[in-house]
């Protein structure tokens, strides 16, 4: 199994990632967001891993930066979406993808990274709901419990609530 960037010319595949992956109700916005991440322009730069096994495209996550309220200083990332073709799964290419991205954004000076997603997953790879819980995110959660946060880089413990924003994208309230 071979972890690459991706490239708009893995837009079909990556599409087809998702849309294995996810359940009825998720799978056509979730691989929207994927290709649209694909092609959005950020800055910093949105990065999009593929895993690939014998050639062909099996696993896809995406992590996009986000502004942390009006702290210039403080970079952070999000993780969003991840998914893994359901006859790949459990071969711990989910975790390759995961760990591939936060190893990339660490060597950027990346401070902090957010996920939405099942606390039962993620917390393998070290996120918290008690690393997240200073940062407000930009909708209403339908599953708080989900919104969770690791900390790539020391800084300092600063406790009062700041909003965060992120990509365009992201950008709409049914994905949260
Ligand atoms: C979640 C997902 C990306 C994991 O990919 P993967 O390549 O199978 O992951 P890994 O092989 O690294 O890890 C598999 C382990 O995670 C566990 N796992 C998978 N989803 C889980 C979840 N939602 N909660 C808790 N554990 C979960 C598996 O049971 C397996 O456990 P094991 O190691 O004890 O056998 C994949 O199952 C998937 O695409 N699911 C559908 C889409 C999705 O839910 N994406 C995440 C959005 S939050």
């Amino acid at each position: 199994m071979h972890i690459r960037t991706a490239t708009s010319l893995d837009r079909e595949d990556v599409r087809e990632v998702h849309l294995a992956a996810f359940a009825g109700g998720e799978r056509e916005i979730v691989s929207k967001l994927a290709i649209n991440l694909l092609s959005e322009e950020t800055t910093p730069q949105t990065i999009s891993l593929v895993a690939e096994t014998e050639g062909a495209v099996v696993g896809h996550v995406a992590f996009s930066p986000v502004a942390i309220g009006k702290d210039e200083e403080c970079h952070g990332y999000i993780l969003a979406p991840l998914g893994v073709k359901p006859d790949h799964q459990k071969r711990r290419i989910g975790s390759k993808l995961i760990e591939s991205g936060m190893q990339q954004l660490s060597r950027m000076g990346v401070e902090v990274l957010f996920v939405y997603g099942d606390p039962g997953y993620y917390s393998r790879f070290g996120f918290s709901a008690d690393a997240a819980v200073r940062y407000t995110p930009p909708y209403k959660l339908q599953y708080p419990f989900g919104w969770q946060g690791i900390a790539l880089k020391e800084r300092n413990a600063e406790r009062s609530p700041v909003r965060i924003n992120c990509v365009t994208s992201l950008c709409d309230p049914e994905l949260w």
